[in-house]
This record gives C-alpha cells, sequence and structure tokens, in this order.
C-alpha cells in the first residue's frame, strides 16, 4: 500500500527534457516546509498549489496566447463560455450595463439576454458595424462593449480601432471575440481592444479536440478575471491546456490554408446559379470589405456563409450530397471542412423576427472552410451543387 501511494513521485533521472511539454495532471503540489508554500500563496514565488487556481499546463498555454496576442497576461477558462462569464462578473458590478453586438455567437446572446439580467446587468445590442449605433447606446454606466472580430454567419466585419475609440470615450473596455479570426490574422489588442477571448475548440486548437475558452489583457484586468474563473470554478483542465498548446503550434499554417481555400471557395460560389449571395469579406458585395481589407491584409479564414436559391429543399439536398466528404457539424474551425444550417442550429434559439433581422434564411448555409485542397472542394461543392 505504502509503495503504491508513493509510485512516481520522483522525477526521473536525465539532463534532457522533453520536446513536447509534460502534462502534469496532478490536482495538488508538495512542499517541503510553510514558508515557500506561503511564498507561493502571496504571489511572491510562482508555481502551483492547487489545481483550480491554475496548474502547469494552463501557465504554459496562457503565456503562449498572451505572447501570440501581443498581451501581458491570459487566463485559461474552461470552455469560451466560461472565459467570458468570468470577465462580465470581474468587470461589471450588479445594475451595470453592457453593449453588445447583436450579432454575437448564440451563446453570448443568451448570456446576456437571459442570465445577466437575473443580477441587474442589462445589454443594449447594436449593430457593432454602425458607429452610430454604437455610440448612441453607450453611456457612463457601460462597462463593457462586447463584440466578435468577425460575426456569425453573415461575416459582418467591425471597425476595431474605431469601436475602440468609442469605448475609450464613454469609459468602457472593449472586448473582442476573436475565435473566427485568431492571432494569426488580427491582434485585437494592437487596435486599441483591452481583451480579447476565444473559444479553444475552434481555431485555436484547430482539431475540434481541445475545449476550453481563454482571454488576453493587461496583467491587473487578467488578475481580476482569474479570480473570478477560480472563484467560479471554471478552470480549464490540464490535458485540454496540453491538447491546445499542440494545436496551436501550427495555427499560422493552418490559418493560411483555411485563408486560401474560403477565398477560393467564396469565388466559386458566386459563379453558381444555384447560389443567390456569397457572404466572405473578399467579395466586392460584402458590405464591409473595405473595412475587412484595411483591418485584414493576410485574408480573414475559413469561414463564409452563402444562400441557395431554392431554400431549405436546396439545403436538405445539400447536405445529402456533400456527407460525408464535408459533413453537417455543429461546430467550426476543423482542419476539415464542415458546415451548418444556421437557423436551426447555432441560430436555432432566436424568433423569426430576430432571424430576419439579421438577415439568417432557411436557404442560408455557413461553411467552415478546412485546410483541404481548394480544388478538391471546389470540386466537391461543384458536383453537389448541380445534382441538387
Ligand atoms: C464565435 C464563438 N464565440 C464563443 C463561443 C463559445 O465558446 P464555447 O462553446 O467554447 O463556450 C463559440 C462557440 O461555438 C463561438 O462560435
Amino acid at each position: 500500500m505504502t509503495r503504491a501511494a508513493r509510485a512516481g513521485t520522483h522525477s526521473p533521472p536525465g539532463a534532457a527534457l522533453p520536446l513536447v511539454p509534460a502534462l502534469h495532471q496532478s490536482t495538488v503540489h508538495a512542499y517541503p516546509d510553510l514558508a515557500s508554500l506561503h511564498r507561493v500563496l502571496d504571489d511572491e514565488e510562482r508555481g502551483q498549489v492547487y489545481y483550480r487556481f491554475g496548474h502547469y499546463n494552463g501557465q504554459v498555454l496562457e503565456e503562449a496566447v498572451a505572447c501570440l496576442e501581443g498581451a501581458a497576461a491570459a487566463v485559461s477558462a474552461a470552455s469560451g463560455m466560461a472565459a467570458l462569464t468570468g470577465t462580465v462578473l470581474a468587470l461589471v458590478e450588479a445594475g451595470g450595463h453592457i453593449v453588445a453586438d447583436r450579432n454575437t455567437y448564440g451563446g453570448t446572446h443568451s448570456l446576456l439576454a437571459v442570465d445577466l439580467p437575473r443580477l441587474g446587468i442589462t445589454t443594449t445590442f447594436v449593430d457593432a458595424a454602425d458607429l452610430d449605433d454604437v455610440e448612441r447606446a453607450l453611456t457612463p454606466r457601460t462597462g463593457l462593449l462586447l463584440v466578435e472580430a468577425l460575426t456569425n454567419p453573415m461575416m459582418r466585419v467591425p471597425d476595431l480601432p474605431a469601436l475602440a475609440a468609442l469605448a475609450a470615450a464613454a469609459g468602457a473596455k472593449l472586448v473582442v471575440d476573436s475565435t473566427f479570426t485568431t492571432p494569426a490574422l488580427i491582434r485585437p489588442l494592437d487596435h486599441g481592444a483591452d481583451l480579447v477571448w476565444h473559444s479553444i475548440p475552434k481555431y485555436l486548437g484547430g482539431h475540434s479536440a481541445a475545449m476550453g475558452g481563454i482571454v488576453a489583457g493587461d496583467d491587473g484586468l487578467v488578475a481580476r478575471i482569474r479570480q473570478s474563473v477560480v472563484h467560479l470554478g471554471a478552470t480549464l483542465g490540464p490535458f485540454d491546456a496540453w491538447m491546445a498548446l499542440l494545436g496551436l503550434k501550427t495555427l499560422p499554417l493552418r490559418m493560411r490554408a483555411h485563408t486560401l481555400g474560403a477565398t477560393a471557395v467564396a469565388r466559386f460560389l458566386a459563379t453558381q446559379p444555384a447560389v443567390t449571395r456569397v457572404h466572405h469579406p473578399t467579395r466586392p458585395d460584402h458590405p464591409h470589405a473595405a473595412v475587412a481589407a484595411r483591418l485584414y491584409p493576410d485574408g480573414t479564414g475559413g469561414m463564409l456563409s452563402f444562400e441557395l436559391a431554392r431554400g431549405r429543399p436546396a439545403v436538405d439536398e445539400l447536405i445529402r450530397r456533400l456527407g460525408p466528404a464535408i459533413p453537417l457539424s455543429p461546430s467550426l474551425a476543423d482542419v476539415a471542412t464542415t458546415l451548418v444550417h444556421p437557423a436551426t442550429t447555432t441560430h436555432r434559439s432566436l424568433r423569426q423576427d430576430d432571424l430576419d433581422a439579421l438577415g439568417i434564411t432557411e436557404g442560408l448555409v455557413r461553411l467552415s472552410v478546412g485546410i483541404e485542397e481548394p480544388v478538391d472542394l471546389v470540386a466537391e461543392l461543384g458536383a453537389a451543387l448541380a445534382d441538387a
């Protein structure tokens, strides 16, 4: 019993270090004396104590993401929504006010519209691409301005530097969800944002395997958010942090391939008679093509959406013909191309008038273009659309 309980508690001998950071799954650390434990608890020395307060693999991931985002610090959490909840609870008091783009991810919208009002925190929803609308909504009480760098599924492109100026003038923090874009394409903090956050399973992790969320910014803000993540018990697990770090290493390569693929697919879809509209910031008819060209010199990643002339029956037919090569899968940013039907998946909780206001029709399909050869994707889509 004694030997079993103490098995593996000593490091193996040898000077060489593993090339891939080790996975430290221990929930707690052992200290030689109280003084050294207290130095860590009092933040005088770096170290780990108990997993919920932070752990080695979380720290490695946080330092990597902070470095990529040009941030002083980052804090990871169990999911993107946990990172956002921690951020809001850290930075907005009861009775506080938020301004948010009405085009944000459905989970963000639900947190703002359903949960936070119960704490007296209200949100004014705006079109973040309409600067007058944003300016009108900001009040001296507004704590946060929440936007996505690129919105889902219409690929709207808010002007981050202009929003940062409006937020600063109103004394609010600009918080940018950069899940679709990543630091390989844009670093919102360089454009004046106060915080940037991500859902890790998307492009940061890149392989639909690592779960989690992360938010990056200055030391003071991140320390406050870390405290609320710890209090919420929303710490990211070490294995997910470890996997996210492996994914992060190929992020720029993947984003380049996603961008090439999506641009080629958007160009192709725009020539198809079955397609009435392609929503992609490189298309000349996109309302924010100029802002996108200014903010995204290396392109906008793998996301696009398009509308089928024959509506829902054509969508069902397309899904049937494309699967399993391009499957229906209600997430995004995998290395393989996937699609969703926003009206009945990502945006299913919205009322019909809200869907109408966002332009989400029954014929709209969202593609998350993977890193396959664009020529293969074009051939598969072309065949499926011709048959459909
Ligand atoms: C753009 C965007 N932001 C945030 C989230 C929430 O992240 P998570 O599901 O990791 O909580 C999602 C989830 O799909 C998303 O698509």
